[in-house]
């Protein structure tokens, strides 16, 4: 088990590019996989997660070229994926097994996903469930609700579905599933959950139409192979905005961020508990708004978060919570019951390493509640093997009166392999 100590630190300071955007980095590999022609990917994320959408993209076929710098997918249409030979393995990786999960239901073959300890124990019926009803054929643990998953492909016939969850995954699994159906295919959720399969669908050629409630798409048109540029993850760029928020004196600009209104949520919350940050030099990449983002240290207040603000920052919750702690006054999270189900279970989580670090929380079944301190105590805490909890604890490190340990922060290679040296290199001891 590897761990790593963080020091507080002086100030943040500097200009930085975080790496590229984990879920437009996995379906630049779908849809170029399944379109006709050569798809090109610039500032792909080379992390575990999407490695494990590549391999397995490669294991059924598809020739994708690694320079370095750019990946070259050559697509094989739509019905030109081959059967696996062996198990495809998501390792820790969500979107990778539920997107999967949708596309491979549609295919001529049979072909099984297994992942690690965690992702196995992650729910599948929300997918499964909406996937049967369009015909497939799919197998899991727990009455289909755990992986691994076997899925034998088969026609699939178009559906209107209300989700119950406001989830990119469950919405992007029926939509590619959608692509193999006859007919149409509609989801809508409570909230609008991340939008990146919608626009990447569209700039692909998909006859796809999107409206506030909803998203309608056609099965059976080919896509058309395309070159992307992936903006940098803005929940990548999350720890390093806190970061500059918490620490008196910082000053950090933040290069080519993907700005995609679904996934600001980060910056209006944090705006609203009066965090100076700017977004500068706004332009459109390959379909996604991109920014600059300068942030400068702040003072922070508690505030309320719930409703549509959920979705729009759900990867975000564990550095919330810090900068939370850092805040004057009271912070209170509701309608957040997804975290329960994320890589771990992100309330109890965080609820027991600020615990231990000095923050009064109290865990609520959809939330939880705080209380700001002046800065946190020192001491050793646990990732549970979350990559962003691992990471959230060490941006606290920063903010600290010692030195904070966080134990098992190996997770942190499935999202920001280059994260660590980052930090050292804009963190001034
Ligand atoms: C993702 C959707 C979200 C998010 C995950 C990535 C995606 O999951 O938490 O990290 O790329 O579609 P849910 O759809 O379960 O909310």
């Amino acid at each position: 088990m590897q761990t790593y100590s963080i020091k507080p630190a002086k100030a943040i300071r500097g200009e930085i590019t975080v790496p590229g955007d984990k879920s437009i980095s996995h379906r630049s590999i779908m849809l170029g996989s399944i379109a006709r022609g050569t798809t090109t990917v610039c500032g792909f994320l080379r992390g575990e997660d999407n490695m494990a959408t590549l391999n397995a993209f490669r294991a059924m076929g598809v020739e994708i070229r690694d320079d370095g710098e750019t990946l070259r997918i050559e697509g094989q249409g739509l019905h030109g994926l081959a059967e696996p030979a062996d198990i495809l393995d998501c390792g820790n990786s969500g979107t990778s097994m539920r997107l999967m999960t949708g596309l491979l239901a549609g295919q001529r073959f049979f072909s099984v996903l297994t992942g690690d300890q965690y992702l196995r124990n992650r729910p599948m019926k929300r997918v499964l469930e909406p996937l049967q009803r369009m015909g497939a054929t799919i197998f899991g643990r727990a009455g289909g609700d755990k992986a691994p998953l076997a899925i034998v492909g088969r026609e699939l016939a178009g559906i209107s579905y209300s989700s119950p969850v406001s989830s990119a995954q469950v919405k992007s699994a029926i939509l590619l599933a959608g692509l193999y159906a006859d007919g149409d295919t509609e989801v809508s959720e409570p909230h609008l959950s991340r939008d990146h399969s919608e626009r990447m669908l569209r700039y692909f050629g998909a006859d796809i139409e999107t409206f506030p409630s909803g998203v309608r798409l056609r099965g059976g048109r080919q896509l058309e192979g395309r070159g992307i540029t992936v903006p940098g993850d803005i929940s990548s760029a999350a720890f390093f905005i806190v970061a500059a928020l918490i620490v008196p004196g910082s000053e950090l600009l933040i290069k080519g961020v993907g700005v995609n209104p679904t996934r600001t949520g980060i910056i209006d919350i944090l705006t609203a508990m009066g965090a100076a940050i700017t977004m500068v030099n706004s332009r459109e990449i390959s379909g996604e708004p991109v920014a600059d983002l300068l942030v400068r240290s702040s003072k922070l207040n508690g505030i309320e978060i719930g409703g549509d603000l959920v979705p729009r920052a759900i990867d975000e919750f564990p550095v919330i919570c810090v900068a939370a702690s850092c805040a004057s006054g009271r912070t209170v999270i509701r309608d957040a019951r997804e975290l329960r189900v994320k890589e771990t279970d992100r309330i109890a989580a965080m609820a027991v390493n600020l615990g231990k670090i000095g923050v009064n929380v109290v865990e609520t079944e959809d939330g939880m509640e705080l209380e700001g301190v002046e800065r946190f105590a020192g001491g050793t805490v646990e990732s549970f093997g979350d990559h962003r909890i691992a990471m959230s604890l060490l941006i606290a490190g920063l903010a600290a009166r010692n030195e904070i340990t966080v134990n098992d922060v190996e997770c942190i290679a499935t999202s920001f392999p280059n994260f660590t040296s980052l930090l050292e290199k804009v963190a001034s001891p």
